[in-house]
């Protein structure tokens, strides 16, 4: 028997998913294959802009015609959209089709939730409230190598007023750092060469007496060959510790994701996110005093309510002033259930594409100065793919910017020094140098 998963939204869904494969696994499901050819079929949703939602709507649709020649196909969605009030109800109903609903607490019964399917031949719904520890016992199966994705956190408190993650992933709730290291060896010992830590906002990590600083610290001082990420970070909770972490560590990447949204005031205090402009740009300053090379990249969004031009135009004078390296950028979409939703002032949607699309010529803009001036230096990737169109391998700097190169082995999973002879948006091409 053979599983089909299909992914949206973040990295968080994405370790997610390799942990549902992991229960798949332990459910009798052997090994990953292409829909057509898979027992089950697994849709992990998110919900965070209307565009994803529509997305996974469009994909579970498509499969009517599957389901109906292949009876026994059992269809799956869980995630972040099945925990929206409401939505599993229009799911149901809109796609009868579907097996099994399940929350984004509703790890642990995924494989009961199977078994009962397989007996009976009904609809399956389960969500429940968050609780703690609840999927820290399944064993994933990693897709990523050579870097692993390990939790630190679950679930967000801040309730940014545009944000849903707060109502469909619940309260923070941190692991035991015990629990982490011991994940963090263990996956070191295997091979792995980049430890990712994840959560929602990994600064507000708190058990008993640990802090994010002081984990990263720990996890940073496991012996072996590997690179530490982590994300996200908040800019309210940055702290002088978390730079003295990173400054003190090799394995730490010199690289902070600190989503900013927006570049004014007043629109930043509409979103809750409790800093200013200038609270930002201090604090970038420091980390720059401390660690001059780290790169910073950050998440921008355009026409929030109310926003206007001259207040967007500080979003785009921030990427300059901020020296920001890339950014993800998003039109505001309206979540339901959330503050911003029932904000007046929406943008018109001609103005907000205005906005996004001059706000994209910019970061691309910064992303490739920032590359040009690789050229001619030597970098460290690691290598953790084999690009078919290509014809090359390709691998990550410490600051996350994308190397290519040729090479007549295979150097997967391992460090490549690269003396890069081109550069192209935000790709690096190099020859490797012993
Ligand atoms: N916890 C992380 C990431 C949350 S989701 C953080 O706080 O940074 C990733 C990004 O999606 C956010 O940073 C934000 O830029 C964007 N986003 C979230 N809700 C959105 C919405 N309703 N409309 C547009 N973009 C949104
Ligand atoms: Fe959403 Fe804000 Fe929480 Fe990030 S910190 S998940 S943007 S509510
Ligand atoms: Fe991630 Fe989307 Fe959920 S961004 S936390 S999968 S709403």
């Amino acid at each position: 028997m053979k599983y089909h998963i299909v992914t949206y939204g973040c990295q968080m869904n994405l370790h997610e998913s390799e942990k549902i494969a992991g229960i798949l696994k332990e459910a009798g499901y052997s090994e990953s294959a292409p829909a057509e050819e898979a027992d089950i079929i697994v849709f992990n949703t998110c919900c965070i802009r209307e565009n994803a939602e529509n997305h996974a709507f469009g994909n579970i649709g498509a499969l009517k015609k599957l389901k109906r020649e292949k009876r026994d196909l059992i269809i799956a969605v869980g995630g972040c959209m099945v925990q929206e009030a409401g939505k599993a109800e229009v799911l149901m109903k809109k796609f009868p089709f579907i097996d099994i609903l399940f929350g984004t607490h509703n790890l642990p019964e995924l494989k009961h939730l199977i078994e009962l399917k397989r007996q009976k031949k009904k609809h399956l719904v389960s969500l429940a409230e968050a609780r703690e520890g609840a999927e820290d016992n399944v064993t994933p199966v990693r897709t990523s190598y050579p870097n692993a994705w390990v939790n630190i956190m679950y679930g967000c408190n801040n309730f940014c007023s545009y944000c849903i993650v707060p109502y469909v992933r619940g309260r923070e709730i941190s692991r035991d750092p015990e629990d982490i290291l011991q994940e963090v060896k263990a996956l070191v010992a295997e091979g792995y060469k980049e430890i990712t830590l994840l959560g929602q906002n990994v600064d507000s990590y708190r058990f008993g007496d640990w802090d994010f600083p002081r984990l990263l610290d720990e996890v940073a001082s496991v012996p072996g060959n590997f690179r530490v990420r982590f994300m996200t970070s908040h800019p309210k909770d940055f702290s002088e510790a978390l730079v003295a972490v990173m400054k003190r560590h090799q394995k730490i990447c010199k690289h902070l994701h600190l989503p900013v949204q927006a570049g004014n005031d007043r629109i930043l205090k509409l979103m809750n996110r409790r800093y200013t402009r200038e609270k930002y740009l201090e604090d970038l300053a420091l980390l720059r005093r401390e660690i001059p090379d780290c790169e910073v990249t950050t998440d921008l969004i355009v026409a929030f309510p109310t926003e206007t031009e001259a207040e967007f135009e500080e979003t785009l004078s921030l990427v300059e002033e901020a020296d920001l390296a890339s950014a993800f950028t998003f039109i505001y979409s309206p979540r339901t259930g959330t503050k911003a939703a029932e904000m007046e002032g929406r943008i018109p949607e001609d103005v907000a594409k205005d906005r996004i699309t001059r706000l994209i010529a910019l970061v691309n803009r910064k992303t490739r100065e920032k590359s040009a001036k690789y050229v001619g230096k030597t970098v460290e990737i690691l290598c953790e793919d084999f690009d078919e169109k290509k014809g090359m391998y390709l691998g990550r700097d410490e600051y996350g910017r994308m190397g290519y190169f040729k090479s007549d082995e295979d150097p997967i999973g391992e460090f490549v020094n690269l003396k890069i002879t081109e550069a192209n948006g935000i790709s690096l091409y190099g020859e490797r140098v012993f």
